[in-house]
C-alpha cells in the first residue's frame, strides 16, 4: 500500500471531475458514454483508469484535459473551472499546463523529433529547460534520433517522442491514453518507469488510461470505468490484484 506515503505528499486535486456526464447523439442513437463521474487526481499521484473497452475512459480524460466538451458536471484543473473559460483561455490553460500523450501520437510529420518534442514550447514562446530536455530524451533513448522525422522512426520511437514532448515543458498534470501500448515490453517499461519517476521525484501528476495490468501496476492507484461510471478503485495496485478485479468485473458482466 501507498495510501500513507500519498496522504504525506498533499491533498491538493490537479484536477477534479463533479457529476461529469457526456452524452452522444440523441434519442435512439443516445450514447451515456459518462453518466455522472466525481473523481480527483491528486497532485504528485500517478492514476491509471482502466475498464472494458467503450466503458468511456478516453472520453472522461479528454474531457477532464478541456479537450472535448461535456454535457453536464464541471472539471476544474488546479483552481479553474473549466466551464468558466472562453476558447482562448481554455487553449492557453491546455498549453500551458497539460502534457498529453496520445493513443495515435499526433507527430507532425515535416518536423524532426526533436522539433516535435519542443513544439509545445516553441508555439508558447517559452524556452527548453536544456538539462531537464536532456534528461527526458535519455530516459526515453531517443538521442541518437533527434533529428529524424516521425517516417523515419518505428512505432515504438515515435511514442517516446510524444512521452518527451508531454514530459518536455513540465506541465502540472499529463495524461496518456495507452501511452505504452505501441511499445514493446522493454521501451514499455522504460516509459513508465520514467512516468513514476517523474510522480515520486518531481511531484509531476499522470493519468493513464490502460488496458494492461503491469502498465497499472506502476501507478499509485487505479480507478476502475464500466459503463460510463466508476465502479472501483485499487490503492498501491500490483499486476495480480488489477487483474483479480478484472476477472471479477469480467464474471458480473456474463451473470448480469
Ligand atoms: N464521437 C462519438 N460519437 C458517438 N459516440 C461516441 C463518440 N465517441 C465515443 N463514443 C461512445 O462513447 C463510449 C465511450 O467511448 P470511449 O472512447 O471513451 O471508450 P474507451 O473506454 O476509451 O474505449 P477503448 O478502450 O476501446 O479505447 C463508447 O460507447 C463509444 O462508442
Ligand atoms: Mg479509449
Amino acid at each position: 500500500m501507498t495510501t500513507s506515503s500519498l496522504a504525506d505528499r498533499t491533498t491538493t486535486a490537479a484536477a477534479r471531475a463533479t457529476d461529469l456526464s457526456k452524452i452522444y447523439g440523441q434519442g435512439e442513437t443516445q450514447v451515456v458514454a459518462l453518466d455522472r463521474v466525481s473523481v480527483d487526481f491528486r497532485q504528485a499521484e500517478f492514476t491509471a483508469i482502466m475498464g472494458p473497452s467503450g466503458s468511456g475512459k478516453s472520453t472522461l480524460m479528454h474531457c477532464v484535459a478541456g479537450l472535448d466538451n461535456f454535457s453536464s458536471g464541471s472539471v476544474r484543473i488546479g483552481d479553474t473551472e473549466l466551464g468558466s473559460l472562453k476558447d482562448k483561455q481554455l487553449t492557453r490553460l491546455r498549453r500551458d499546463k497539460i502534457g498529453f500523450i496520445f493513443q495515435a501520437f499526433n507527430l507532425l510529420p515535416t518536423l524532426t523529433a526533436l522539433e516535435n518534442i519542443t513544439l509545445p514550447m516553441d508555439i508558447a514562446g517559452r524556452k527548453p529547460d536544456k538539462e531537464w530536455l536532456e534528461k527526458v530524451i535519455r530516459m526515453v533513448g531517443l538521442a541518437d534520433r533527434l533529428t529524424h522525422r516521425p517516417s523515419q522512426l518505428s512505432g515504438g520511437q515515435q511514442q517516446r517522442v510524444a512521452v518527451a514532448r508531454a514530459l518536455a515543458s513540465r506541465p502540472d498534470i499529463i495524461f496518456g491514453d495507452e501511452p505504452t501500448g505501441n511499445l514493446d515490453s522493454r521501451s514499455g517499461a522504460e516509459v513508465l518507469g520514467f512516468l513514476r519517476n517523474s510522480v515520486r521525484e518531481l511531484g509531476q501528476t499522470v493519468v493513464m488510461v490502460t488496458h494492461d495490468p503491469v502498465a497499472a501496476a506502476y501507478a499509485d492507484r487505479v480507478v476502475f470505468l464500466a459503463d460510463g461510471r466508476i465502479v472501483d478503485e485499487v490503492h498501491g495496485p500490483t499486476a495480480e490484484s488489477v487483474l483479480d478485479r478484472m476477472k471479477r468485473f469480467d464474471a458480473k458482466g456474463r451473470t448480469s
